[in-house]
């Protein structure tokens, strides 16, 4: 019993240090992306050296990728485990007076994500390992141009792909609404600092995506 205690303190422990990991990702991820509506220039100048310095494509971004498999694997573990045992404990599982919406949908704003990753990996991830890696391009450049900014306005014409960004980005806040108190508390950091802790999760959680979303709207309707 103790054992099964212990693993699954661990499990919520290493979810949570991958989720710190990739809460870091989005923070810069937003960072840089935000240039674009400020300083086309900058973001590409941004974005070439983040796309060939060989530190973050190759110590950073591997990392980042088994971040995102890990934390996805193990969210889907963790829902299987306490389905089980909810099953088992519970005589009944009384909904909303035991738990938040949000925490009880942590698998379902997270398999959103999960099917935006693949829409914005073709979107924008595999194009540029292909033209780096397959095709041997490193120069960043098309018609004589960085070739960043011109993407992403390429990309955020379409209604239907702004659109289904938008719905990820409100699941996205949705998610971190209760994941970023759950993993900071898995670590034992709220401790004495509760209601602090909720507010700056709160804030991160609602002002990210929302950046994200004017970001993609931004492009949309200035774009062309
Ligand atoms: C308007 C919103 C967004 C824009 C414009 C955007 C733009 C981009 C671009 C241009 C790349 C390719 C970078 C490269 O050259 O390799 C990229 C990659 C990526 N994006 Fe986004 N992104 C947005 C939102 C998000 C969000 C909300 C997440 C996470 C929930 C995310 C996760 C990733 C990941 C994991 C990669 C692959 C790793 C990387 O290349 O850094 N993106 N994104």
């Amino acid at each position: 019993m103790s054992g099964i205690i212990k693993s699954s303190i661990a499990r919520k422990v290493a979810m949570a240090l991958s989720a710190f990991f990739l809460m870091i990702f989005l923070l810069q991820h937003f960072a840089i992306n935000i240039l674009s509506v400020f300083s086309p220039d900058t973001f590409n100048e941004v974005s070439h050296f983040m796309g060939t310095n060989p530190l973050v494509q190759f110590a950073l971004q591997p990392v980042l990728v088994f971040a995102i498999v890990f934390h996805f694997v193990m969210g889907f573990i963790l829902e299987i485990k306490n389905k089980k045992s909810r099953t088992v404990k519970y005589v009944k599982n009384n909904g909303a007076a035991n738990s938040s919406w949000m925490s009880r949908n942590m698998i379902w704003s997270g398999a959103t994500i999960l099917a935006f990753f693949v829409l914005h990996f073709i979107d924008f991830f595999f194009p540029e390992l292909n033209t780096k890696y397959i095709l041997g391009d490193l120069s960043g450049m098309h018609n004589g141009e960085f070739k960043y900014y011109n993407e992403l306005l390429h990309k955020f014409e379409s209604p239907i792909r702004v659109g289904a960004y938008v719905i990820s980005f409100v699941l996205l806040a949705m998610h971190l609404l209760h994941g970023f108190n759950s993993a900071f508390q898995s670590v034992g950091a709220t401790v004495g600092r509760k209601e602090v802790m909720k507010k700056i999760g709160r804030a991160y959680a609602i002002l990210i995506p929302l950046g994200f979303i004017f970001i993609a709207l931004f492009h949309h309707f200035n774009g062309h």
